[in-house]
């Protein structure tokens, strides 16, 4: 006769979320009490970074910088594709380290999967209520979140769908690279799903 697994309370689940910036993924688990670690830059850096023992779920957003099919607005950059596969490639070490319950890989639609292979999953954010677009791909080993709306125009009223047609932010403002960090957190909306899915 085996002896069934422990139940965990949700404190005692340990969730990475790594290169997660402001922790906007990783934040429905942390108001639900969960052990949530956020590991980014300037603190700490996945690429030298050794997982705990017990690592229930895995959020990982590299940078999308050198896979961006925009490239930011500098089409005339080259692209660092070794740079940009630094972080992506620790992110994968820490999962196969971790074998957690599940875990996911973010980016948006790029060139990333000539290296990581075909997306598992892919979402707008309107598509979970915030009014914007963005295509978003996702990877991993994961339930999927399930979509609150298919129709960009219940969401998105007005001046929101003219600016989401030009594939803006709606209220965008500031710096080209103040947009492009805002536009890299996380939409709650997909994180309350997501964690719907996965807790
Ligand atoms: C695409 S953004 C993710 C933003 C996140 N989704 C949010 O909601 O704020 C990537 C983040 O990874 C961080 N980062 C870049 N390289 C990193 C590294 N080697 N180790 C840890 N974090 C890193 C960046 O500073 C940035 O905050």
């Amino acid at each position: 006769m085996t002896t069934p697994a422990p139940k965990l309370f949700d404190s005692d689940k340990i969730i990475l979320d790594l290169c997660g910036g402001t922790g906007a993924w990783s934040k429905p688990y942390a108001d639900a009490g969960y052990d949530v670690r956020v590991i980014t830059l300037p603190e700490q850096d996945v690429t030298d970074y050794i997982p705990p023992k017990n690592v229930y779920g895995i959020l990982a957003a590299p940078p999308c910088t050198e896979f961006s099919l925009a490239l930011n607005g500098h089409p005339e950059r080259p692209r660092d594709f070794v740079a940009g596969m630094m972080p992506v490639n620790a992110c994968i070490r820490i999962i196969h380290q971790s074998m957690p319950v599940f875990w996911a890989l973010e980016n948006p639609v790029g060139l990333i999967s000539r290296w990581i292979g075909q997306h598992r999953y892919i979402f707008h954010p309107w598509m979970f209520g915030d009014p914007y677009t963005k295509w978003t791909a996702l990877w991993g080993n994961f339930k999927k979140p399930v979509k609150k709306y298919t129709d960009r125009t219940a969401v998105m009223t007005g001046d929101q769908i003219i600016r989401c047609r030009e594939n803006r932010k709606p209220q965008d403002s500031g710096t080209r690279k103040q947009k492009s960090i805002k536009r890299s957190i996380t939409p709650p909306g997909f994180a309350k799903a997501f964690y719907e899915a996965n807790s």
